[in-house]
Protein backbone atom coordinates (compact mmCIF):
# COMPACT_ATOMS: atom_id res chain seq x y z
CA UNK A 1 0.00 0.00 0.00
CA UNK A 2 1.19 3.07 -0.85
CA UNK A 3 1.17 5.94 1.64
CA UNK A 4 1.58 9.06 -1.12
CA UNK A 5 1.53 7.76 -5.18
CA UNK A 6 2.54 11.23 -5.82
CA UNK A 7 6.20 12.53 -5.35
CA UNK A 8 6.78 15.77 -3.09
CA UNK A 9 8.82 18.76 -3.89
CA UNK A 10 10.93 19.23 -0.42
CA UNK A 11 12.95 22.59 -2.05
CA UNK A 12 14.39 23.06 -5.69
CA UNK A 13 15.11 20.25 -7.07
CA UNK A 14 14.50 17.84 -3.86
CA UNK A 15 11.68 15.09 -4.66
CA UNK A 16 10.41 12.88 -2.01
CA UNK A 17 9.27 10.09 -4.01
CA UNK A 18 6.98 8.23 -1.76
CA UNK A 19 6.92 5.33 0.82
CA UNK A 20 5.62 2.19 0.71
CA UNK A 21 3.11 1.74 4.30
CA UNK A 22 3.99 -1.97 5.17
CA UNK A 23 3.51 -3.47 8.59
CA UNK A 24 6.97 -3.21 9.30
CA UNK A 25 9.56 -0.11 8.30
CA UNK A 26 8.61 2.24 6.19
CA UNK A 27 10.72 3.08 3.45
CA UNK A 28 11.55 6.82 1.33
CA UNK A 29 13.06 7.27 -1.54
CA UNK A 30 14.56 10.53 -2.54
CA UNK A 31 15.41 12.46 -6.26
CA UNK A 32 17.92 15.58 -6.63
CA UNK A 33 17.72 17.23 -9.83
CA UNK A 34 20.44 19.54 -10.55
CA UNK A 35 20.01 21.65 -13.39
CA UNK A 36 22.63 24.80 -15.06
CA UNK A 37 21.44 25.91 -18.62
CA UNK A 38 20.85 23.43 -20.31
CA UNK A 39 22.48 20.66 -18.23
CA UNK A 40 20.29 18.13 -15.77
CA UNK A 41 21.79 15.83 -13.67
CA UNK A 42 19.09 13.64 -12.08
CA UNK A 43 20.64 11.49 -8.94
CA UNK A 44 18.42 8.84 -6.95
CA UNK A 45 19.10 8.70 -3.27
CA UNK A 46 18.71 5.58 -1.50
CA UNK A 47 16.41 3.52 -4.63
CA UNK A 48 14.90 1.27 -2.12
CA UNK A 49 13.29 -2.50 -2.46
CA UNK A 50 11.86 -4.16 -5.14
CA UNK A 51 8.81 -3.84 -3.00
CA UNK A 52 8.55 0.00 -3.81
CA UNK A 53 9.92 -0.25 -7.36
CA UNK A 54 6.90 0.73 -8.92
CA UNK A 55 5.91 3.95 -7.04
CA UNK A 56 9.27 5.08 -7.36
CA UNK A 57 9.48 4.35 -11.30
CA UNK A 58 6.05 6.31 -11.86
CA UNK A 59 7.19 9.24 -9.86
CA UNK A 60 10.74 9.10 -11.80
CA UNK A 61 8.90 8.77 -15.08
CA UNK A 62 6.82 11.63 -14.10
CA UNK A 63 9.75 13.79 -12.99
CA UNK A 64 12.34 13.25 -15.74
CA UNK A 65 10.11 11.26 -18.78
CA UNK A 66 12.91 8.68 -19.08
CA UNK A 67 14.68 5.99 -16.89
CA UNK A 68 17.47 6.71 -19.01
CA UNK A 69 18.01 9.98 -17.88
CA UNK A 70 19.22 8.84 -14.24
CA UNK A 71 22.79 9.64 -14.35
CA UNK A 72 23.72 9.19 -10.75
CA UNK A 73 22.36 7.06 -7.99
CA UNK A 74 23.66 7.49 -4.23
CA UNK A 75 23.62 4.53 -1.83
CA UNK A 76 24.14 5.00 1.78
CA UNK A 77 24.83 1.79 2.81
CA UNK A 78 24.46 -1.82 1.30
CA UNK A 79 21.23 -3.33 2.95
CA UNK A 80 18.52 -4.24 0.47
CA UNK A 81 15.84 -1.84 1.69
CA UNK A 82 18.21 0.45 0.90
CA UNK A 83 20.14 -0.38 -2.56
CA UNK A 84 18.59 -2.86 -4.42
CA UNK A 85 16.32 -0.85 -6.99
CA UNK A 86 19.73 0.06 -8.51
CA UNK A 87 19.95 -3.28 -10.30
CA UNK A 88 17.15 -1.91 -12.00
CA UNK A 89 18.38 1.66 -12.16
CA UNK A 90 21.02 0.37 -14.12
CA UNK A 91 19.10 -1.83 -16.19
CA UNK A 92 17.95 1.76 -17.91
CA UNK A 93 20.79 3.39 -18.21
CA UNK A 94 23.89 0.70 -17.75
CA UNK A 95 26.21 4.01 -17.58
CA UNK A 96 24.93 5.13 -14.33
CA UNK A 97 27.24 5.96 -11.45
CA UNK A 98 26.63 4.72 -8.29
CA UNK A 99 28.47 6.49 -4.99
CA UNK A 100 29.25 5.65 -2.45
CA UNK A 101 31.94 3.86 0.21
CA UNK A 102 34.25 1.30 -1.01
CA UNK A 103 32.86 -0.60 2.12
CA UNK A 104 29.54 -0.92 0.71
CA UNK A 105 30.28 -1.12 -3.17
CA UNK A 106 32.63 -4.90 -2.35
CA UNK A 107 28.61 -5.71 -1.39
CA UNK A 108 26.21 -4.19 -3.61
CA UNK A 109 28.25 -4.93 -6.78
CA UNK A 110 26.67 -8.56 -5.95
CA UNK A 111 23.66 -6.77 -7.67
CA UNK A 112 25.40 -7.08 -11.28
CA UNK A 113 26.82 -4.30 -11.21
CA UNK A 114 30.58 -3.40 -13.02
CA UNK A 115 33.32 -1.16 -11.46
CA UNK A 116 33.07 1.12 -14.15
CA UNK A 117 29.68 2.31 -12.48
CA UNK A 118 31.41 3.13 -9.03
CA UNK A 119 32.08 5.95 -7.97
CA UNK A 120 34.32 5.83 -4.47
CA UNK A 121 32.96 8.43 -1.64
CA UNK A 122 37.00 7.15 -0.50
CA UNK A 123 38.74 8.49 -3.26
CA UNK A 124 37.17 12.48 -2.27
CA UNK A 125 40.17 13.36 0.61
CA UNK A 126 37.87 16.80 1.11
CA UNK A 127 34.58 14.77 1.35
CA UNK A 128 33.15 17.31 -1.13
CA UNK A 129 32.18 16.88 -4.79
CA UNK A 130 31.76 19.26 -7.43
CA UNK A 131 28.70 18.19 -10.00
CA UNK A 132 29.49 19.36 -13.87
CA UNK A 133 26.16 21.56 -13.16
CA UNK A 134 28.49 23.55 -10.61
CA UNK A 135 26.22 21.85 -7.37
CA UNK A 136 28.84 20.92 -4.42
CA UNK A 137 27.72 17.47 -2.48
CA UNK A 138 28.96 16.87 0.54
CA UNK A 139 29.88 13.06 1.99
CA UNK A 140 29.62 12.77 6.04
CA UNK A 141 31.13 9.26 7.08
CA UNK A 142 28.95 7.87 10.24
CA UNK A 143 31.05 4.57 10.52
CA UNK A 144 29.02 1.88 11.92
CA UNK A 145 25.91 3.51 12.01
CA UNK A 146 24.68 1.16 11.44
CA UNK A 147 27.07 -0.74 9.20
CA UNK A 148 31.07 0.41 8.74
CA UNK A 149 31.11 2.06 5.15
CA UNK A 150 27.65 4.06 5.85
CA UNK A 151 27.94 7.62 4.63
CA UNK A 152 25.23 10.26 4.47
CA UNK A 153 24.77 12.84 2.01
CA UNK A 154 24.68 16.70 2.10
CA UNK A 155 23.00 18.55 -0.34
CA UNK A 156 24.37 21.79 0.43
CA UNK A 157 22.23 23.50 -1.98
CA UNK A 158 19.31 22.82 -0.77
CA UNK A 159 20.74 22.18 2.93
CA UNK A 160 19.16 18.63 2.79
CA UNK A 161 20.99 16.00 4.67
CA UNK A 162 19.90 12.43 3.56
CA UNK A 163 20.52 10.33 6.88
CA UNK A 164 20.40 6.74 5.48
CA UNK A 165 19.20 4.81 8.05
CA UNK A 166 20.08 7.15 11.19
CA UNK A 167 17.14 9.31 12.46
CA UNK A 168 14.95 6.90 10.72
CA UNK A 169 12.08 5.04 12.81
CA UNK A 170 9.07 3.06 13.06
CA UNK A 171 6.57 5.65 12.36
CA UNK A 172 2.97 5.18 13.13
CA UNK A 173 1.38 8.76 11.89
CA UNK A 174 0.75 9.82 8.48
CA UNK A 175 2.72 13.28 8.42
CA UNK A 176 5.49 13.83 6.09
CA UNK A 177 7.17 15.49 8.72
CA UNK A 178 8.00 14.14 12.20
CA UNK A 179 6.54 15.77 15.87
CA UNK A 180 7.79 15.03 19.17
CA UNK A 181 5.56 11.83 19.37
CA UNK A 182 7.64 10.20 16.27
CA UNK A 183 10.75 10.16 18.93
CA UNK A 184 9.07 6.55 20.02
CA UNK A 185 9.41 4.82 16.94
CA UNK A 186 12.91 6.75 16.44
CA UNK A 187 13.96 5.43 19.42
CA UNK A 188 13.34 1.58 18.91
CA UNK A 189 14.79 2.25 15.63
CA UNK A 190 18.25 3.30 16.54
CA UNK A 191 18.28 0.74 19.87
CA UNK A 192 17.66 -1.95 17.37
CA UNK A 193 19.96 -1.39 14.98
CA UNK A 194 22.97 1.14 15.98
CA UNK A 195 25.52 -1.37 17.32
CA UNK A 196 27.09 1.36 19.52
CA UNK A 197 26.52 4.66 21.26
CA UNK A 198 29.80 6.05 20.57
CA UNK A 199 29.31 5.43 16.62
CA UNK A 200 25.94 7.48 17.08
CA UNK A 201 27.89 10.19 19.31
CA UNK A 202 30.27 10.31 16.69
CA UNK A 203 27.66 11.01 13.92
CA UNK A 204 25.85 13.60 15.89
CA UNK A 205 28.88 15.58 16.43
CA UNK A 206 29.71 15.52 12.71
CA UNK A 207 26.23 16.23 12.21
CA UNK A 208 26.34 19.38 14.71
CA UNK A 209 29.87 20.42 12.84
CA UNK A 210 27.92 20.63 9.15
CA UNK A 211 27.95 24.66 7.72
CA UNK A 212 25.86 25.68 6.37
CA UNK A 213 23.54 23.55 9.34
CA UNK A 214 21.16 21.26 7.55
CA UNK A 215 17.81 22.57 7.46
CA UNK A 216 16.10 19.27 6.66
CA UNK A 217 17.31 15.47 7.70
CA UNK A 218 15.71 13.33 5.20
CA UNK A 219 16.27 9.49 6.38
CA UNK A 220 15.54 6.11 4.58
CA UNK A 221 12.70 5.37 7.01
CA UNK A 222 9.41 7.54 8.78
CA UNK A 223 8.88 11.08 9.10
CA UNK A 224 11.61 13.85 7.99
CA UNK A 225 12.67 16.25 10.23
CA UNK A 226 13.18 19.92 10.42
CA UNK A 227 12.93 22.87 12.71
CA UNK A 228 13.91 22.87 16.57
CA UNK A 229 13.18 19.15 16.38
CA UNK A 230 16.97 18.60 15.20
CA UNK A 231 18.50 19.43 17.42
CA UNK A 232 16.00 17.64 19.67
CA UNK A 233 16.25 14.55 18.53
CA UNK A 234 20.19 14.77 18.18
CA UNK A 235 20.42 15.68 21.88
CA UNK A 236 18.07 12.06 22.64
CA UNK A 237 19.90 10.34 20.41
CA UNK A 238 23.11 11.53 21.70
CA UNK A 239 22.59 9.74 24.94
CA UNK A 240 20.92 6.63 24.37
CA UNK A 241 21.69 3.41 25.06
CA UNK A 242 22.00 1.45 22.03
CA UNK A 243 23.69 -1.70 20.61
CA UNK A 244 26.35 -2.85 23.18
CA UNK A 245 25.84 -0.40 25.52
CA UNK A 246 22.27 -1.06 25.55
CA UNK A 247 23.05 -4.83 26.33
CA UNK A 248 25.98 -4.35 29.25
CA UNK A 249 23.34 -1.93 31.01
CA UNK A 250 20.34 -4.38 30.94
CA UNK A 251 23.03 -6.96 32.79
CA UNK A 252 24.12 -4.13 35.18
CA UNK A 253 20.75 -3.47 35.75
CA UNK A 254 19.36 -6.99 36.86
CA UNK A 255 18.76 -6.11 40.16
CA UNK A 256 16.39 -3.24 39.54
CA UNK A 257 14.87 -5.26 36.67
CA UNK A 258 13.40 -7.54 39.32
CA UNK A 259 12.70 -4.46 41.39
CA UNK A 260 10.73 -2.89 38.77
CA UNK A 261 9.19 -6.45 38.10
CA UNK A 262 7.75 -6.99 41.09
CA UNK A 263 6.38 -2.73 41.35
CA UNK A 264 4.41 -4.08 38.56
CA UNK A 265 2.99 -7.28 39.77
CA UNK A 266 2.10 -5.49 43.11
CA UNK A 267 0.32 -3.21 41.22
CA UNK A 268 -1.42 -5.76 39.14
CA UNK A 269 -2.54 -7.49 42.06
CA UNK A 270 -3.78 -4.84 43.82
CA UNK A 271 -6.06 -3.49 40.52
CA UNK A 272 -6.84 -6.47 38.66
CA UNK A 273 -6.16 -9.04 41.70
CA UNK A 274 -3.64 -11.88 42.74
CA UNK A 275 -5.17 -14.59 40.53
CA UNK A 276 -3.91 -12.81 37.36
CA UNK A 277 -0.56 -13.33 38.60
CA UNK A 278 -0.79 -16.37 39.70
CA UNK A 279 -2.46 -17.70 36.40
CA UNK A 280 0.39 -16.15 34.20
CA UNK A 281 2.92 -17.90 36.42
CA UNK A 282 1.25 -20.96 35.76
CA UNK A 283 0.79 -20.57 31.88
CA UNK A 284 4.48 -20.35 31.55
CA UNK A 285 5.38 -22.80 34.32
CA UNK A 286 3.38 -24.96 32.28
CA UNK A 287 5.12 -24.64 28.95
CA UNK A 288 8.08 -25.48 30.50
CA UNK A 289 9.92 -22.06 30.16
CA UNK A 290 9.02 -20.60 33.66
CA UNK A 291 11.66 -22.05 35.52
CA UNK A 292 14.35 -20.89 33.11
CA UNK A 293 13.55 -17.61 33.60
CA UNK A 294 12.77 -16.40 36.55
CA UNK A 295 13.39 -17.40 40.62
CA UNK A 296 10.29 -16.91 42.86
CA UNK A 297 8.92 -16.79 46.24
CA UNK A 298 5.08 -17.22 46.23
CA UNK A 299 4.39 -14.61 43.73
CA UNK A 300 7.75 -12.75 44.32
CA UNK A 301 10.28 -12.95 42.00
CA UNK A 302 13.73 -13.37 43.50
CA UNK A 303 16.29 -13.64 40.42
CA UNK A 304 16.48 -13.68 36.61
CA UNK A 305 17.72 -16.49 34.87
CA UNK A 306 18.52 -14.92 31.29
CA UNK A 307 18.06 -11.60 29.66
CA UNK A 308 15.60 -9.61 31.85
CA UNK A 309 14.05 -7.53 29.64
CA UNK A 310 13.71 -11.20 27.57
CA UNK A 311 12.34 -12.66 30.67
CA UNK A 312 10.43 -9.73 31.62
CA UNK A 313 8.68 -9.71 27.79
CA UNK A 314 7.36 -13.20 27.98
CA UNK A 315 5.88 -12.38 31.56
CA UNK A 316 4.33 -9.47 30.26
CA UNK A 317 2.65 -11.74 26.87
CA UNK A 318 1.60 -14.03 29.83
CA UNK A 319 -0.17 -11.36 31.99
CA UNK A 320 -1.70 -9.75 29.08
CA UNK A 321 -2.97 -12.60 26.89
CA UNK A 322 -6.54 -13.00 26.47
CA UNK A 323 -7.13 -9.80 29.10
CA UNK A 324 -9.96 -7.10 28.11
CA UNK A 325 -8.59 -3.44 27.30
CA UNK A 326 -9.28 -1.71 30.62
CA UNK A 327 -6.66 -4.44 32.08
CA UNK A 328 -4.27 -4.41 29.55
CA UNK A 329 -4.18 -0.79 30.37
CA UNK A 330 -3.61 -1.30 33.97
CA UNK A 331 -0.69 -3.54 33.32
CA UNK A 332 1.05 -1.13 30.41
CA UNK A 333 0.26 1.96 32.75
CA UNK A 334 2.13 -0.42 35.96
CA UNK A 335 5.53 -1.06 33.40
CA UNK A 336 5.29 2.43 32.07
CA UNK A 337 5.78 3.81 35.43
CA UNK A 338 7.89 1.33 36.45
CA UNK A 339 10.30 2.18 33.71
CA UNK A 340 10.64 5.70 34.95
CA UNK A 341 10.96 4.75 38.44
CA UNK A 342 13.88 2.35 37.68
CA UNK A 343 14.98 3.97 34.87
CA UNK A 344 15.02 1.35 33.06
CA UNK A 345 15.33 1.66 28.70
CA UNK A 346 13.49 -0.78 26.15
CA UNK A 347 10.49 -1.46 29.00
CA UNK A 348 8.54 1.35 27.22
CA UNK A 349 8.76 0.08 23.50
CA UNK A 350 8.35 -3.78 24.95
CA UNK A 351 4.79 -2.71 26.38
CA UNK A 352 3.86 -0.71 22.96
CA UNK A 353 4.75 -3.60 20.78
CA UNK A 354 2.06 -5.63 23.00
CA UNK A 355 -0.74 -2.95 23.26
CA UNK A 356 -0.40 -2.79 19.28
CA UNK A 357 -0.66 -6.48 19.30
CA UNK A 358 -3.66 -6.16 21.03
CA UNK A 359 -5.28 -3.25 19.31
CA UNK A 360 -5.67 -5.64 16.65
CA UNK A 361 -8.07 -7.83 18.66
CA UNK A 362 -9.50 -4.68 20.90
CA UNK A 363 -10.88 -1.80 18.75
CA UNK A 364 -8.77 1.43 19.95
CA UNK A 365 -10.47 3.64 21.62
CA UNK A 366 -8.29 6.70 19.96
FE1 LIG B 1 20.40 -0.48 7.17
FE1 LIG C 1 17.25 0.96 6.33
Amino acid sequence: MVKESKPIELANGVYWLGVLLEKRLEVNVYLRVFKKGDKTINMVIDPGPPSVFETVQQNLLSLTKDLRKINFTYINHQDPDVSTNVMYLHKYNPALKVICTEDTWRLISFLGLDDANFQAIDKFKSLRGKLSTGHSIRFVPTPFCHFRGAAMLYDESSRILFTGDLFGGITHSPGLFATSVNWHGMRSFHQLYMPSQDALRSAIDSIRSLEPKPEILAPQHGALIKGDLIEEFMGKLYDLPVGWSLLETLVKHKDFYIEAINDILQTISHRIGEDLVTMAINKIESDGTFPNLFEMKGNTVIDIKLDPSKSFKIFLDALQEGQPKENIEIIRNAVLKAAVDWNLPLFESMIDENAKASDLLLIEED
